[in-house]
């Protein structure tokens, strides 16, 4: 056996120890199934007209640092930063990308993380990737923050999501930014799941609660409500230069094409008239009816993200699979990317769902989990 098929053969297995514990991964097409999945809140990703003359480039043609900037680039930052009342914007080629390259650029050796324990994937590698300690604090848990907060010397800074992607709960961010600066403590804000979806014509928690001079940085993506790819870090001036001169997952890679950049300025111009309010009766629709329905447990959550837990990875992916057949595009998650006992089916409701949807879905899950 050659050394490659020696390895494939390898790899193979790593895949069938996956799959024999439920959790190996495939990709779907949605095709025309109900979408309960995606993190298009509005059909930003299909109703918004962009406006893009022919001159304009499709190809980002090199780095930002290099060939990859342009006045639309510039425009679509001036334009987030503006919206976000921050002072300056940085786009990074998406949300994973944002993270990684501004955890891993600001801190060294000796500073110390305190994130969330359910902080996403993407901080937690940037975290990884710097040489700065890390620790956890329990899921929105003031009282363990403080703690972890006054047991710590020198530079301290704290990593939360507004909104936590599988669960769909908000962060005490009044209060936590309060800690933060009791313990001159740098806060950074994921608001991947708020961007369009909370405040003032969509512009985030951190805008909500007037909290933009308490925060170091705030990440917003564009992958979500906004519909499209890329996200920014918000902050001040100094933080922008910061990471244009250090951020390797900005530094060492094509730019998005202008056409991106025009996009993204497209949609910040219409998030003010996106359908905030019949997003927010469907949600409470939803939690209305799935109230009533005896024996499904769910979430706590009043954000588009709902989660059934069904605390079984087989189960709940046998549940989706169900759907599916029924008509319905919707996902489980399973651990370990979400606690042992807490698998469940992550509901993502949007603008364009209706009450019958609901009431249909809602239905299938009754009759599947019986
Ligand atoms: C909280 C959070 N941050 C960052 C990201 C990454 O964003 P993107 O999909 O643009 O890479 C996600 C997406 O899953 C997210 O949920």
């Amino acid at each position: 056996m050659s050394t490659i098929e020696n390895f494939n053969n390898y790899l193979q297995e790593k895949l069938d120890e996956r799959k024999s514990n439920g959790l190996i991964r495939t990709l779907t097409y949605k095709g025309d199934k109900i979408d309960f999945s995606s993190n298009d809140y509005f059909g930003f990703s299909k109703s918004v007209q962009y406006d893009i003359s022919e001159e304009t480039s499709f190809g980002g043609t090199g780095s930002r640092s290099i060939t990859g900037n342009n006045p639309e680039a510039e425009e679509a930052e001036k334009t987030v930063a503006d919206f976000h009342k921050q002072e300056a914007a940085l786009i990074f080629n998406s949300g994973y990308m944002a993270n990684v390259g501004l955890f891993s650029s600001i801190a060294s050796k000796g500073d110390m993380f305190i994130s969330d324990e359910y902080i996403h994937a993407s901080i937690i590698d940037g975290m990884r990737l710097s040489h700065a300690n890390r620790i956890k604090f329990k899921h929105n848990n003031l009282d363990d923050l403080e703690k972890k907060l006054q047991q710590i010397e020198g530079r301290k800074l704290v990593a939360i999501e507004s909104i936590y992607s599988m669960d769909g709960d908000e962060a005490p961010l009044i209060a936590i930014a309060a800690l933060c600066k009791k313990f001159d403590a740098l806060l950074i804000v994921d608001e991947a799941h708020a961007t369009g979806m909370y405040g003032n014509k969509g512009d985030g928690l951190v805008c909500k609660y007037n909290l933009e001079k308490d925060v170091f940085a705030v990440v917003y993506t564009f992958g979500k409500a906004i519909g499209l790819h890329g996200a920014a870090v918000t902050g001040s001036r100094v933080l922008r230069n910061y990471l244009i001169n250090n951020a390797r997952s900005f530094i060492f890679t094509t730019a998005l094409p202008p056409t991106t950049y025009l996009q993204i300025k497209r949609a910040y111009q219409l998030l003010p008239t996106a359908d905030r309010k019949e997003l927010e009766e469907l949600i409470i629709y939803f939690r209305t009816e799935i109230k009533k329905l005896d024996g499904i447990s769910f979430l706590e959550s009043y954000s588009p993200i709902q989660g059934i837990i069904i605390a079984d990875n087989f189960k709940a992916k046998g549940l989706a699979e169900y759907l599916f057949t029924k008509g319905f595009f919707i996902r489980a998650i399973l651990s370990p990317t979400v606690p042992v006992g807490k698998e469940r089916l992550r509901v993502c409701l949007h603008s364009f769902n209706t009450k019958q949807q609901i009431d249909m879905l809602l239905l299938e899950i009754k009759t599947f989990l019986g």
